[in-house]
């Protein structure tokens, strides 16, 4: 009986310990906040967070044109970013965002340096890599909600963690934008039905103790995940796939928005065809990946030349060219492999290889080529897809994922492209390509650059203002 009066007594002294803390901490942050904003009534300070705002990748892309876009429409707020890139000046890392983005910015964005970027990386944490990763991500909020806070929160890099800090400790109103979760239904499968894979080491596949317990701990993690989750207002997702997900974990439909990424097309879709040869290229655009599934694109036109035994002129015209970049030696391997197998299949004079070619030569391939294909499957979204029909390829896709879901569409009327599973299927459309009319010819073309606009910056800009919108004060 002691023992339970003890225990009883020191939860409740724990308790009320972290209960006195939360509340000393929230009404420091709100002392701060005062002083930190100054006296103005309606000026409003947005927080954008994203770690590593320094790296120039897609992510990146989406920040600035968020920051950009932030300053074109509200003159009443306040920028600042919390970084992790404290070996950076904020002039480097705006002069780096306007070099690789081409995005004009005005100076008018305030850094946040944070220290503990360390917690957040994933080699810290050999196991339970996940977790690890998302308490790292709390501390480094609370580095940030400390170092200031803001009137609105917006996490660009999915840190879900960080929100309910923000918006218990912080009273901000919080914002996200989602390009991946962290914890998926499709993982929580492979654990059930014990599959193998770069996640699920084979000694954990074996064994059912350990498969029960990454099972618990990944189910645990989704309950959290969605409830730090469902702290932000409004939720935006990077693709239909993300969508599905952030569905499937959060369930709140009506806060959840899909808003593409910017992408850059409108040089592509400048650029002008050249039509001067009767050769017919079809065109592959990808890195020497194995998921990319390179094989299927030498046995599709291997049915197609299998099609066109009685058509040996038009056979000849038929040119496949491969332009992918190598990143180091496995990728290298493939290629051999890939060459082989077109000798062994007797392809060797109707494809050429093309190893890191430069923007330039890329282009001018866009300019000669007719047909595009693409063969991964379940592609999360296909930004190279994009790019060659904004270049006026047909295309010739995946039927699966971000290409299905997304980007091209078949049916009658609105058919911006073609999609296929097989290499048979892949030769036959690509033979219907080849036998269409002109008109068609065009219709699709069309189309496809038109269906494009969808993921343009002018797009992502409409689409993230209305986004955003519950997080401001509504203008009377
Ligand atoms: C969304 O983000 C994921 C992860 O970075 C990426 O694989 C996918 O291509 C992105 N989708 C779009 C539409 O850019
Ligand atoms: C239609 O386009 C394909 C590919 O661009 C081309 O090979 C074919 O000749 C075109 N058809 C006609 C009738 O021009």
């Amino acid at each position: 009986m002691a023992v339970v009066i003890l225990i009883f007594w020191v939860i409740f002294a724990l308790l009320s310990v972290i209960t006195a803390i939360t509340l000393g901490l929230r009404q420091w942050l709100q002392r701060r906040k005062q002083k930190l904003h100054g006296s103005s009534e309606n000026q409003l300070y947005v927080g954008l967070f994203h770690p590593y705002c320094n790296a120039g990748g897609g992510g990146e892309r989406v920040l600035w044109c968020a920051v950009r876009t932030l300053q074109n429409k509200y003159d009443n707020i306040k920028i600042i970013i919390y970084t992790g890139d404290i070996e950076s000046s904020p002039k480097a890392i705006l002069d780096k965002a306007r070099n690789v983005f081409n995005f004009e910015i005005n100076d008018k964005v305030s850094f946040v340096f944070l220290k503990h970027r360390r917690w957040v990386e994933a080699k810290k944490y050999p196991h339970f890599t996940l977790l690890g990763q998302s308490l790292g991500s709390m501390i480094l909020g609370l580095e940030a909600l400390c170092k200031f806070p803001p009137d609105i929160f917006i996490d660009t890099m999915g840190y879900a963690f960080t929100y309910p800090l923000f918006k218990f400790l912080g009273g901000a109103k919080i914002g996200c934008y989602v390009h991946y979760p962290i914890v998926s239904t499709d993982m929580l499968r492979r654990v059930q039905f014990r599959q193998a894979v770069h996640n699920n080491k084979a000694y954990v596949a074996r064994n059912p103790f350990l498969t029960w317990t990454k099972l618990t701990y990944y189910r645990v993690l989704s309950k959290l995940y969605r409830w730090v989750g469902c702290c932000s207002e409004t939720i935006m997702v990077n693709s239909s796939w993300t969508e599905n997900h952030i569905l499937e974990l959060w369930e709140v439909p009506f806060k959840t928005h899909r808003v593409y990424p910017p992408c850059e097309v409108s040089h592509l879709k400048q650029l002008e065809r050249l039509d001067d040869t009767d050769e017919i290229v079809i065109l592959s655009v990808g890195q020497f990946r194995p998921e990319k599934d390179h094989p299927l694109q030498l046995q599709a036109l291997y049915e197609l030349r299998t099609l066109l035994t009685r058509d040996e002129a038009l056979w000849n015209k038929i040119r496949l060219v491969i332009a992918g970049s190598c990143r180091h030696e496995e990728d290298y391997e493939r290629l051999r492999n890939m060459q082989d197998l077109s000798k062994h299949l007797s392809l060797e004079n109707s494809i050429e290889f093309k190893v890191n070619v430069p923007y330039d030569e890329l282009l001018k391939l866009y300019q000669r080529a007719k047909i595009g294909i693409h063969t991964m499957w379940n592609e999360h979204f296909g930004i190279g897809i994009v790019e060659c029909m904004a270049a006026g390829l047909i295309m010739v896709a995946h039927r699966s994922g971000g290409p299905l879901l997304d980007i091209v569409e078949t049916s009658e009327g609105s058919q911006n492209g073609f999609l296929a599973t097989d290499a048979v299927e892949y030769a036959a459309c690509i033979l219907n390509i080849i036998h269409n009319p002109v008109e068609i010819n065009t219709t699709i073309r069309n189309a496809a650059k038109s269906s494009v606009e969808r993921f343009s910056e002018k797009e992502f800009e409409v689409q993230f203002l209305r986004a955003i919108s519950p997080l401001f004060p509504k203008v009377p």
